[in-house]
């Protein structure tokens, strides 16, 4: 098939890329010309991994082709994917001014025959009733077109594997034809098929992040209780996930969601129900938590750590990406500057990023060791690999007191202890 991603983000170019590798022609549709011309060396943008090696196959095998322009890309697409930002606006909706702006553009290009236009963006319950009203008033003599949701599931950091490997399809659609073609798309792709509505699908993608958050804050909520009894977060989540009906999976307490998804659509989600007036509490207490996490461990740093020169590792909203998109790491930063701290920071990709942000107000470390170098805490955002496989014993002899603030529990305190280390850690017992 030849198919069109408007749209070179996360979502995007990891589609793009996947779609190319089962043999279809893709078009990779943007309108920086920098950004098309780095796609175009092979140069993926965004730290992602695996991605750039298979950008760069196929680049090679002709099957991915980055352009500017919506008349040879859609014009020739039996599918168009709509995979552009919905970034949130001041009142937390979902910003959808790009979506409708390149639904005009599709509209105006698309071929005298069948077209599937195809929304993978995450986007309010009715936008895809909205496109199909762009796309009939702007299209061309002669074309012929479907809508559908094409909710996508990936995470920043495993993006291709979970592409690959996906739980389900859910496929939204009033046309069996549109529901037809996707489903052939996607036929290398593993997971249930779920084939229904546009409503629902639109509505999937908001309950799944929703859900997620909700785990997370779940999961923080309890560490709150661990810390006031002296109970263990992690044997008390261990357990109670043993029960099929819960599971363990995507609860670890920590710092709070952030990134470019939950956030934003937890928000989005808070927005929609209130303009369709259903009570808003439950994701208002997923959202107060959030914060709540970080400003508990900011409280016991603050009350803690009277030499303020501290080490940060750990700076993107999650290990393996750079993206630091509402990660915990800048409210943490911000907060410690405004209480005159020095940061030494240091990260396995982030720096960069970090560095836009905030410039000369931080002091940036080449590699883990070089951050605590006389610092008096430790303070870790970001459970990267890279920290945990760290020798802490070298780790104890540069810093000059021993003292770490662990906001992923990746270190067992016991081990922490016989180390000679004072740790403190999310809704588990301090040790020295
Ligand atoms: C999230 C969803 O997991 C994807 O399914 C979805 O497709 C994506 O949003 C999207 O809408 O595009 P992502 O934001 O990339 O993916 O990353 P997650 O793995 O969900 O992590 C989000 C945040 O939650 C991170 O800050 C992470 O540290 C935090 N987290 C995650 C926890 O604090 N505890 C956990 O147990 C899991």
């Amino acid at each position: 098939m030849v198919i069109t991603f408007v749209g070179h983000g996360y979502v995007g170019l990891v589609s793009a890329c996947v779609f190319a590798k089962f043999g279809n022609t893709v078009y990779i549709l943007g309108h920086t010309k920098e950004k098309i011309d780095r796609l175009k060396t092979s140069d993926p943008i965004i730290y992602e991994p695996g991605l750039k090696e298979l950008l760069e196959d196929n680049l090679k095998k002709k099957r991915i082709i980055p352009t500017l322009d919506y008349k040879s890309s859609v014009s020739r697409s039996d599918i168009v994917f709509i995979a552009v930002g919905t970034p949130p606006k001041n009142n937390g909706e979902a910003d959808l001014t790009t979506v409708f702006e390149v639904a005009k553009n599709i509209a105006q290009n698309l071929k005298r025959g069948f077209t599937v236009v195809s929304c993978k963006s995450t986007v309010p319950v009715g936008t895809n009733q909205k496109i199909e009203q762009l796309l009939k008033k702007n299209k061309v003599k002669d074309a012929e077109f479907a809508v559908a949701s094409c909710p996508e599931f990936l995470r920043e950091g495993s993006a291709i594997y979970d592409t690959l490997n996906a739980d389900r399809v859910v496929v939204g659609s009033d046309s069996e034809k549109a529901i037809d073609l996707l489903l052939k798309l996607h036929e290398p792709i593993p997971g249930k098929r779920v084939v229904t509505d546009l409503a629902s699908a639109e509505l999937i993608k908001y309950t799944s992040n929703a859900m997620l958050a909700t785990k997370i804050s779940f999961a923080n909520l309890i560490a709150f209780y661990c810390e006031k009894t002296g109970a263990d977060v992690e044997k008390v989540l261990d357990a109670v996930g043993l029960d099929k009906r819960i599971g363990r999976i995507f609860m670890d307490p920590g710092l709070g969601y952030g990134g470019s998804c939950l956030p934003k659509d937890v928000k989005a989600l808070r927005t929609i129900g209130a303009n369709l007036a259903v009570d808003t509490i439950f994701l208002d207490a997923v959202e107060k938590v959030n914060s709540l996490a970080k400003n508990n461990f900011i409280a016991r740093i603050l009350k803690t750590v009277k030499d303020k020169n501290v080490a940060i590792w750990g700076l993107s909203f999650k290990p393996n990406t750079d993206d630091v998109r509402e990660a915990p790491a800048i409210y943490i930063i911000n907060a410690l500057l405004q209480n005159n701290f020095s940061l030494h920071v240091y990260d396995s990709a982030a720096l960069g990023n970090i560095k836009k942000i905030f410039g000369g107000k931080l002091r940036y470390a080449k590699n883990p060791y070089d951050a605590v170098s006389k610092t008096s805490a430790l303070l870790i955002l970001t459970e990267w690999d890279e920290f945990k496989q760290i020798n802490l014993k070298q780790i104890k002899t540069k810093m000059l007191n021993p003292v770490i603030f662990d906001g992923r529990n990746i270190y067992d305190p016991h081990v922490m202890k016989s180390l000679g280390f004072t740790y403190y850690s999310i809704g588990r017992p301090s040790v020295k």
